[in-house]
């Protein structure tokens, strides 16, 4: 039975380790930095073919190596490609000869060639002749019920023919999925950063229509709803108070900066970052619209927060444009109080009802289906006089019938 050794037990490492374990066709060994995360791999699964540990050499005893450790931004929306580069010494200090070695971690284009073998060929190590290396980047989707690990299609690139062919090998011998070899290494990692910022791009068409429809009287998911029955070369996107989590705001950086130390300068990306980076911003001037109608100022206002996380039902953080919301509130001297039942941590009150006692105005920023089943009565009961509806995922019309001011981004 062949060994795989996964590099980072994180959002992207650890279902995958959990997928190989149970398939039964491998021994996995785990590998983390974080002495937290080895021990919730630990803890998560228990099997004889599984280890999940800190201690490196083991890589010595796998086949194949793969690399799912984050590719985060540095201040300036630089790639910080620091722990792909040490998760790649950690390979070449305990390479066993021929092993496959797999980037999973989302990359620019060249990111393989550039950065990557240099690491290995420091120490005299050539693709191709000591170790085989591919990029198949990870398209998971958290909290996507449909669409898993399992089934959800992937692109392979490969140094070489033969990386390709054994990288591909092995992604079919557990995936119930089409996998797709593409020519070369930098072909597979510019699909996963045209996918993000292909998201990032439609969602801030639709953030830039939502403030222009907001002024024309215009009611946007009305409008898209009507849209999308075209059932071709049109695909539904939401407005929203902004783009959060490890890769849809991230990954669009990370071509715009690459491009650029080539030469190239992607205006219309960077515009679209731009939008979605200015709805947190947008979206507490809307709040402070409709305190204007009502003659009162942000300063001072009880406001209170729903959700903190970037994405409905799941505790994530990373990136969130709620935190930017928060940020700006607080900033402008609002009296803030934010609850996120999946950040307790975060969070000022222990329940949505009992934030809604405290609060004048309400802004939804993430859209748990918790808060979904908050009804208007319920609001009106604990006193809400506004909500601004940052994921359009209240009921509008039983929400203005209760007498409760509502504004939704672009509805
Ligand atoms: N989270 C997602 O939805 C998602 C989806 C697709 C692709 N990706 C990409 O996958 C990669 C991993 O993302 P994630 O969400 O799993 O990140 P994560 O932060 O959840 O997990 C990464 C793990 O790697 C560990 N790590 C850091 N440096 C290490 C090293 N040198 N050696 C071993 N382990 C190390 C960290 O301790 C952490 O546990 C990123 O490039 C990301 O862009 C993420």
């Amino acid at each position: 039975m062949k060994t795989v050794a996964v590099l980072g037990l994180g959002y992207v490492g650890f279902p995958l380790v959990e997928l190989l374990v149970k398939g039964g066709k491998y021994n996995v060994i785990g590998l983390d930095i974080s002495k937290e995360k080895i021990e919730r791999a630990r803890e998560n699964l228990k099997s004889p073919r599984f280890i999940a540990t800190g201690d490196f050499k083991r890589i010595k005893d796998a086949d194949i190596s793969v690399v799912c450790v984050p590719t985060p931004v540095y201040e300036n929306f630089k790639p910080d490609y620091g722990p792909v580069a040490s998760a790649c010494k950690s390979i070449v200090a305990n390479l066993k000869h021929g092993q496959l070695v797999i980037i999973e971690s989302t990359i620019n284009p060249g990111t393989c060639e550039e950065v990557v073998m240099p690491v290995f060929e420091k120490y005299g190590l050539l693709g191709g002749r000591d170790f085989l290396l591919a990029h198949c980047p990870e398209r998971i989707d958290p909290g996507n019920k449909k669409w898993t690990l399992i089934n959800i299609p992937r692109n392979v690139g490969g140094l070489d023919e033969e990386s390709a062919a054994e990288a591909a090998k092995f992604y079919r011998s557990f995936l119930q999925a089409e996998v797709k070899v593409l020519s070369c290494l930098k072909a597979a990692e510019a699909t996963k950063i045209i996918e993000n910022t292909f998201r990032d791009i439609n969602i801030a068409y639709v953030n830039e229509l939502a403030m222009s429809f907001d002024t024309l009287g215009i009611d946007l998911p009305e409008v898209i709803d009507g849209a999308k029955t075209k059932p071709f070369a049109f695909m539904a996107h939401y407005p929203g108070i902004g783009v959060g989590g490890h890769c849809i705001p991230v990954d669009p950086y990370y071509l715009i900066e690459r491009a650029q130390s080539s030469g190239f300068t992607h205006k219309f990306l960077k515009r679209a970052r731009a939008v979605n980076n200015g709805m947190p911003a947008y979206t507490v001037s809307l709040l402070e619209k409709e305190l204007q109608q009502i003659g009162k100022k942000l300063r001072g206002t009880k406001v209170g927060l729903l959700g903190l996380a970037y994405k409905k039902d799941i505790g994530d953080l990373r990136e969130s444009p709620a935190l930017q919301v928060l940020k700006i509130l607080r900033r402008k001297n609002a009296k803030v109080t934010a609850f996120d039942p999946y950040i307790p941590g975060m969070s000022d009150v222990k329940s949505a009802p009992e934030l809604m006692k405290k609060c004048d105005a309400i802004i939804l920023a993430t859209a748990h289906s918790k808060f979904i089943k908050i009804t208007p009565q319920q609001m009106k009961n604990a006193g809400v006089k506004i909500i601004i509806d940052g994921r359009n995922c209240l009921l509008k019309e039983e929400i203005l019938a209760a007498g409760i001011i509502y504004k939704g981004i672009g509805h």
